[in-house]
This record gives structure tokens, C-alpha cells and sequence, in this order.
């Protein structure tokens, strides 16, 4: 049984995610700041191949620590984000740094502590949830500290890759740059967006899974999924 890591898996595409792997033949720890909606999704998912990790990602010693109860692990997902609109003048010092310590720190971080069960195993994949904002083509205005935040995890996945390369490693990296999702990301931000058209998280998480499962010889390690517009 394969075993897998997912940040921010109690809300939106992490937790399709884990709904999807968790009925398959996969153990799926899902890692969250808030005990009750860990609680909750444990014993909506009611699956014996779910467990989870109570972590604030804005903290790197809680990090350090409780991923000291990992001991081992095939797929890690940085999935974990939040999000802002507001004008850069006006945009609180304190709401950027969290928007950069969740979205990048965060996923480096995790990946720091975990990637040396990866290289025991010389095996594995590490996927990152960057966004259509990660991309040149991407991002809008009032989102500076999300849009940068997104830039850099892309920017640590493409370097990511080249670590491992040049390492002869046989550890995957990819990442994954999804449009706009129908998720709770908004609102949680006190956003008034509509986000009706927007794709399904549940879709989503059935493309992710569709690329942790291509073998070893397959490297789908840069996929962008965009809504029609049109419709
Ligand atoms: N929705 C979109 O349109 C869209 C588009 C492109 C990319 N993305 C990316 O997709 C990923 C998933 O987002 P989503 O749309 O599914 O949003 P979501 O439903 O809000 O899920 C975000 C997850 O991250 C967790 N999280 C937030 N702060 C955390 C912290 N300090 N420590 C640990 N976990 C934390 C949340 O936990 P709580 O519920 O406890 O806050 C939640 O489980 C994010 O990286 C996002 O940037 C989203």
C-alpha cells in the first residue's frame, strides 16, 4: 500500500484528493492546522487508510517536529494555500508573510524534512499545486502576494527537479497549475467571488490521481488545467 502526504487535505481539491486515494490502495495522512476538521473529515471518510497530522505550516519547528512521526512515505502533495485580493499598498504585512509562509515556505519546508525518506527509498513523487498564477501567462491584479507565492513554487519544483537529476535520483517532482477551482479558498479570505463556473475540485483530483499513477518511465511533471471559458 502505497503512502501518501497531502497538505491542507480537510477542505477543497486536497480533500478530493484524499477521498480518491483513500478508496484505492493507498494510506493517505492528511495534514491540517485545525484539529476539528481533521476530526471530521477522518470520520466522514470513515476509512481505516486515512490518518492525519495536526500542523500549522506558518511554523517551521511544528513543521520539523511532527513530521518526525513520518517514517515513511511514496507521494508527498503540497497542496496547502490560502489567497488574498487587495491592493498592494493597502495589503496587510502580516497577511503577505502568512500568504508566502503557507503557500512557499510551507511546501519547501515540508519537502525539507521529508525528502530524506525519499532518497532512502530512491523512489517516489513529490507534486506541488502551483496555479495558472505560478505561470507568466497567469495571475491578476490585487493578487501580488499569491501570484508571487505561486511564482515561487514554481520555481522551487523546476529547481526541485534539477536537484534531483543531477543527483541521479530516482524521485519525480511535479507541478501542477490548475485554473480557477470551486473551493472554499475564497470565501475562507472573505472573498465575494463567484466561483460557480469554476472547475470542480472533485474533477480536478481525479487528473492529479490520474498522473500519480502513470509509471515509473512517465514524468507528467508540468500539467495546466484551465476551465472553458466559453461555457
Ligand atoms: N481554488 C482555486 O481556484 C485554485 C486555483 C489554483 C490553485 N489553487 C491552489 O490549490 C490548492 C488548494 O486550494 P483549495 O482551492 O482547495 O482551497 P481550500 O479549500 O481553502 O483548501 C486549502 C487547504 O489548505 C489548508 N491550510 C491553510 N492554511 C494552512 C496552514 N497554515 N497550515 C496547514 N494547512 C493550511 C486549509 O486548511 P483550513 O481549512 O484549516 O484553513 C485547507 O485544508 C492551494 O494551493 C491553492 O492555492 C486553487
Amino acid at each position: 500500500m502505497k503512502k501518501v502526504l497531502i497538505t491542507g487535505g480537510t477542505s477543497g481539491l486536497g480533500l478530493e484528493i484524499a477521498k480518491k486515494l483513500s478508496r484505492k490502495k493507498y494510506h493517505v495522512t492528511i495534514l491540517g492546522k485545525d484539529e476539528s476538521k481533521l476530526e471530521n473529515v477522518k470520520n466522514d471518510l470513515r476509512s481505516k487508510n486515512i490518518s492525519t497530522i495536526k500542523c500549522d505550516l506558518r511554523n517551521y519547528q511544528e513543521i520539523k517536529r511532527e513530521l518526525k512521526k513520518v517514517k515513511d512515505i511514496d507521494i508527498l502533495i503540497n497542496n496547502a494555500g490560502i489567497i488574498a485580493y487587495e491592493k498592494i499598498e493597502k495589503h496587510d504585512p502580516g497577511n503577505i508573510k502568512e500568504i508566502i509562509d503557507v503557500n512557499l515556505l510551507g511546501a519547501i519546508f515540508v519537502t525539507k524534512e521529508l525528502i530524506p525518506l525519499f532518497k532512502r527509498k530512491n523512489s517516489g513523487i513529490i507534486l506541488n499545486i502551483s496555479s495558472t498564477s505560478g505561470l507568466v501567462t497567469g495571475g491578476h491584479a490585487e493578487e501580488c502576494a499569491y501570484v508571487a507565492s505561486k511564482f515561487g513554487v514554481t520555481g522551487f519544483t523546476e529547481t526541485l527537479k534539477k536537484e534531483m537529476e543531477e543527483e541521479g535520483k530516482n524521485i519525480r517532482i511535479f507541478g501542477f497549475y490548475p485554473g480557477g477551482m470551486n473551493t472554499p479558498l475564497f470565501k475562507k479570505a472573505g472573498l465575494k467571488k463567484d466561483t460557480s463556473k469554476f472547475m470542480d475540485p472533485a474533477e480536478i483530483a481525479e487528473i492529479v490521481v490520474f498522473i500519480l499513477e502513470r509509471s515509473d518511465s512517465i514524468n507528467m511533471d508540468h500539467v495546466v488545467v484551465n476551465r472553458n471559458k466559453n461555457l
